[in-house]
């Protein structure tokens, strides 16, 4: 379904993905956590302090800060077709009521998987609490759980009261979701979840409000996009610095996750679900995913948070400078999002 290069022969089974897979059942499993306790309160990041205040004063209540009567009626034209299907010869054949009705329906499920992958934020921040070594680092930790928790409550909320209904969660989310809770080592954590999992939220977010008038999700996603922007930031200023005396083995290990990592997120997009409920025939979307420049395009601008941050915290060198180079996002190493992000929090 996707160019496959020799970047993505050579990685590993870490997650084993299934392209199109759905994961329904509920997931238990047991986990190895480090857990740390540290008598040293004193602020050894002053960064990390402010971004803690920063963190409280920005808190807001999803009951109380958005309009839930808000009378919302998707099929009223409320979307843009994502410009990857909009000059298909298959999508221009559908009527507009069927074209909005899968557009829709395509929205709905990006969001269904925003909701899920705000789970996995919620488990894995609540993880990073006891793991990290630092008050500094606790304290904050401590703010975006609240914010994750709330994330999951808007999404799920949205999703149940203005779609026709949720989507499963892909495999390939579940996946990576799975293994960065599975981990031990708490700078794994914040390379899955805070660098790959949230900086590709944030893009998916700026793409969704581009292409979206309903004025509640627009106004639901400029919120969650302000405390994400701050996720970010908390993953770089925790890494900053980490790598630099680190062993080349070990090195070499956190740029193969963050390589693995990268591939299933640019893949995780791809879900057979809408187009089943809709009843539309898989094989020709299957091939237009394959070899639609849109679609190649997007998953590579999904990237413009990532790829710098891995510089920021001195991990694009060797292996993965090399493998990022071979999927065609090392070009985006100095790409500056922060005016552009800045441009849609402000709204
Ligand atoms: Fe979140
Ligand atoms: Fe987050």
């Amino acid at each position: 379904m996707e160019d496959k290069g020799t970047a993505e022969e050579s990685i590993s089974t870490r997650f084993a993905p299934v392209l199109g897979g759905v994961v329904r059942e509920n997931q238990s499993f047991d986990s190895t956590e480090t857990t740390a306790f540290t008598w040293d309160y004193t602020v050894q990041s002053e960064e990390l302090r402010k971004l803690y205040e920063r963190g409280k004063s920005a808190q807001w209540n999803a009951s109380l800060d958005l309009d839930w009567s808000t009378d919302v009626d998707l099929e009223q034209d409320l979307f843009d077709p994502d410009p990857a299907i909009a000059d298909e010869p298959w999508f221009k054949k559908l009527t507009k009521r069927e074209q909005i009705h899968l557009v829709v329906e395509l929205n709905t499920q990006s969001l269904s998987q925003f909701l899920h992958g705000e789970q996995g934020a919620l488990i894995a921040t609540s993880q990073l609490v006891g793991a990290v070594p630092t008050a500094d680092a606790k304290l904050y930790a401590g703010t975006q759980v609240v914010d994750e928790a709330r994330h999951v409550e808007v999404f799920e909320r949205y999703v149940r009261e203005k779609t026709n209904g949720a989507y499963d969660i892909t495999e390939n989310l579940f996946l990576l979701l799975k293994s960065i809770v599975e981990e031990s080592r708490w700078d794994f954590k914040f390379l899955g979840m805070q660098l790959l999992v949230e900086g590709l939220a944030l893009a998916a977010f700026i793409a969704m409000m581009d292409r979206c008038r309903e004025p509640l999700l627009r106004k639901l996603l400029r919120l969650v996009l302000q405390d994400e922007a701050r996720h970010v930031a908390y993953g770089v200023l925790s890494l900053r610095s980490f790598y630099n005396d680190m062993n080349e083995k070990d090195r070499l290990e956190r740029q193969e996750f963050v390589f693995e990592a990268t591939i299933h997120m640019r893949d995780r997009l791809f879900s057979t679900q809408a187009y089943e409920r809709l009843g539309i025939d898989l094989e020709s979307v299957k091939d237009f995913h394959s070899r639609s420049e849109h679609v190649r395009h997007f998953r590579k601008l999904m990237f413009a948070n990532v790829v710098p941050n891995m510089k920021k915290i001195g991990l694009l060198d060797g292996f993965l400078e090399k493998k990022y180079d071979e999927i065609g996002i090392l070009h985006l190493q100095d790409f500056d999002t922060a005016g552009l992000l800045q441009s849609y929090i402000e709204g």
